[in-house]
């Protein structure tokens, strides 16, 4: 899988490539990624990447033509043909883990890190595919969620994760059914006063399990309320539970 970035601040991205999973995933060539500067592409000596937009009003925009031409430099230095192009932009399409796993399906990705009010429209009519969103908030430019974004599909990767099984347990994973993951414990058994549940220590894997799904179920129903009734919708609740479910509501 190989990404190309086009950011005006190319060191950030170091970070994915040297610690962590992600680095070693990188180091294993499990993934490559090449930043492109839209200001190595600009046209006049002050190497311009930003104007006043049209119509007044704070802030600057992005200009077409640079952005454009990077894009451009990223797509001939790739052997697939029409790599999908995202920017990364609070207007866009929530990102979630559905997405992070098609993403670690395919050839993997051109994303695009605006920054200052917006980028001109104009690029994004000619250029982009999916502007995507990593959350209800305002961040100052793309390139946090660039990271986060192919951190998440990155780790996916066979090979990618020392422990298997660990991506299989993460909370949203079909495998939990889209619920959010159960409480994690580790040595001491006892720590400041407080012990570790005991149907942990019971090495009963059946009792273990059954904790750990009704932990989830009502981790789920507490914050994410949406997601229960999703799962309910796919059909991935059991009639146990529903049962525990109803349980959490009588009480
Ligand atoms: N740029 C600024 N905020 C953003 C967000 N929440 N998601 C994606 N790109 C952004």
């Amino acid at each position: 899988m190989r990404f190309d970035v086009v950011s005006l601040f190319p060191d950030i991205f170091e970070a994915v490539c040297k610690y962590g999973v992600t680095g070693r995933a990188h180091t294993q060539g499990l993934w490559q990624l090449k930043v492109w500067n839209p200001r190595d592409f600009t046209q006049d000596v002050h190497r311009t990447v930003d104007d006043r937009p049209y119509g007044g009003g704070p802030g600057m925009v992005m200009m077409a033509q640079p952005l454009e031409d990077a894009v451009n430099a990223a797509r001939a230095d790739r052997t697939d043909e029409t790599p999908p192009v995202w920017l990364m932009s609070p207007t866009g399409r929530c990102f979630d883990q559905k997405m992070a796993q098609e993403l670690a399906l395919g050839p993997g990705a051109i994303l695009i890190c605006g920054r200052y009010e917006g980028v001109d429209q104009r690029f994004i009519d000619r250029c982009v595919t999916h502007e995507v969103s990593i959350g209800d908030f305002v961040l100052s430019g793309g390139e946090i969620p660039a990271l986060a974004i192919m951190d998440s599909a990155v780790r996916l990767l066979p090979g990618a994760l020392n422990d298997k099984e660990s991506a299989l347990q993460d909370s949203f994973h079909d495998t939990l059914t889209g619920l959010l993951d159960s409480p994690h414990f580790t040595r001491p058994e006892v720590y400041q006063g407080q012990a570790v549940p005991s149907e942990l220590l019971s090495g009963h894997h059946a009792n273990i399990a059954l904790w750990r799904r009704r932990q989830s179920l009502a981790l789920t129903m507490a914050r994410r309320p949406d997601l229960i009734e999703s799962a309910r919708q796919a059909g991935r609740l059991s009639k146990s539970d529903e049962a525990f479910l109803a349980s959490l509501t009588k009480n």
